[in-house]
């Protein structure tokens, strides 16, 4: 079955650039994510620079990750940088308390991150300790990785063999110190942000982007405390969290590949709360800061299920469905759309853990549904967004609706117009009419993610069940274009 829906786009209001870090990814010291994920053993049989992988970052590279963020997460509020530098048989070995009660041997640390950064081409996102660290430790770190001139941490990081600063940008200034962070309220939050952020300095030509630890999902009262009690100067951004839970309970979140339809629907659902959720917590930063000067920052998202079943439950190894690509889709069109607030993003998180983009098993891997879609959405980076209406049918279960189809669109410099749809309906493909006043495009192709099931997942067995194929379900006809959107798929349209 078919049925139609509509699509205006304003192509007169493209005043907001969706920025590249948008497409941002994390990845904590947190099961097979950094250990065992990006940092294997010496000893493994994959190509490597130091410890690091290079197929993995070969991967990430192709779809340009423009930000990465470390080293957590919980971890990051028990994390001692100084532990991580300097000769590995030197350093000392700590239980990382989160994530599994295992020995973390520190050889992974900051120089070891920002090689992996510069390999990867991407901009690091570094979060520091507030909840059991000091005001002292996070000055001196980024003294260490930002300052130029003869400083003792200065003398410290050439005598560990890195003469230049690296200049790290984003900073985070604690995790959610709500909750593993540090238990706090946003009161007191507020005080010893403006604290911290006052002595992690700016060193010549490396101004920081200080990023405040933001709300839990719905907490707009966290929102509401920081905006008043943090002056806007201090602060480049506010972070939110935000977890796709299929049933909505913690305790039970449900399989990662074996759900029938009524937990699809739930979990598309909870998904899609990702719009309201924006949506409140912008219009509260609007009141306090109406030029949209404090970027709204969502460095944690994604669906988490329940782990894979002989997995550590510490580790949080899941596998990754088309549901997760709808998902992924479906939250970077929401972001897309509200691109003037949220000028950042971190899925979480990038290998072996939660929404990952790589699954690894010994020197194998592979790219997971979530992966293509970060590929198909590339064209979005730093274009202009065209804002958009959708009218679309509905999607029912128990009595419930969804919108169908969701979409998000955008025009980079060379004028080009890349449309983004999802349709997470089950059993209905979808046909979308556009109308394109004023634009004279003269052809359109694009590729399509899709697949039978939304159980549907790529194996060690089966690596490319869920990839992306061209698409040839768009007409142009002047300027109206019809698009009919398979069931469970996301659709990249680029017209030239
Ligand atoms: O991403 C896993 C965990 O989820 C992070 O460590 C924490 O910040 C959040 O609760």
């Amino acid at each position: 079955a078919q049925q139609q829906g509509t699509l205006s786009l304003a192509v007169n209001d493209t005043g907001t650039v969706i920025s590249r870090h948008i497409y941002g990814h994390f990845s904590e010291h947190l099961g097979r994510c950094i250990y065992d994920g990006f940092w294997v053993d010496p000893g493994m049989n994959v190509p490597k620079k130091d410890r690091i992988r290079l197929d993995v970052v070969e991967a990430l590279k192709k779809i340009r990750i423009p930000n990465l963020r470390w080293p957590g997460g919980c971890f990051a509020d028990e994390y001692h940088w100084r532990d991580g530098i300097g000769l590995r048989n030197n350093r000392p070995k700590m239980i990382n308390t989160h994530w599994g009660g295992v020995t973390e041997d520190n050889s992974f640390g900051t120089h070891e991150f920002l090689e992996l950064c510069s390999l990867l081409g991407t901009e690091p996102y570094i979060a520091g300790n507030v909840g059991s660290g000091t005001v002292e430790e996070m000055s001196k770190w980024v003294e260490y990785l930002n300052a130029s001139g003869e400083t003792p941490m200065t003398r410290l990081r050439k005598e560990n063999g890195r003469d230049r600063p690296w200049k790290v940008s984003f900073w985070g200034v604690g995790n959610e110190s709500w909750g593993c962070g540090g238990n706090m309220t946003p009161e007191y939050y507020a005080n010893e942000y403006r604290r911290y952020a006052t002595f992690a300095r700016n060193y010549p030509d490396a101004p920081l982007k200080k990023i405040a630890a933001g709300a839990n999902s719905a907490d707009y009262n966290w929102t509401e405390v920081i905006m008043k009690n943090i002056p806007r100067h201090m602060m480049w951004g506010l972070s939110l969290h935000h977890y796709t839970i299929p049933t909505g309970k913690w305790n039970q979140k449900g399989s990662a590949t074996a759900f029938d339809e009524k937990e699809y629907f739930n979990t598309m659902k909870n998904c899609l709360f990702m719009d309201e959720l924006i949506t409140r917590h912008a219009a509260i930063m609007d009141k306090y800061d109406p030029e949209k000067r404090v970027a709204l920052v969502v460095d944690e998202w994604g669906i988490w299920t329940d782990v894979e079943p002989g997995t550590n439950p510490g580790f949080l190894y899941q596998q990754n469905s088309l549901r997760d690509a709808l998902i992924a889709a479906t939250t970077l069109n929401i972001f897309n759309n509200h691109a003037d607030r949220v000028r950042m993003a971190n899925l979480a998180q990038t290998i072996n853990v939660l929404q990952s983009l790589i699954l690894t098993k010994g020197s194998d891997m592979l790219l997971t549904p979530t992966y293509y879609v970060f590929d198909l959405y590339q064209p979005h980076m730093d274009a202009k967004r065209v804002p958009l209406q959708i009218e679309t049918p509905g999607y029912t279960n128990g009595g419930q609706q969804l919108p169908a189809v969701n979409a998000s669109a955008s025009i980079n410099a060379k004028g080009k117009l890349c449309i983004t749809l999802v349709n997470i309906d089950p059993a209905n493909d979808r046909t979308i009419q556009a109308s394109l006043p004023g634009l004279k495009y003269k052809k359109v192709s694009g590729s399509v993610l899709t697949g039978k099931a939304f159980t549907d997942v790529n194996t060690f067995e089966n690596k490319k069940k869920v990839a992306p194929a061209p698409f040839t379900g768009a007409q142009l006809t002047g300027q109206a274009l019809t698009v009919t959107l398979p069931r469970l798929s996301i659709v990249q349209l680029l017209l030239d």
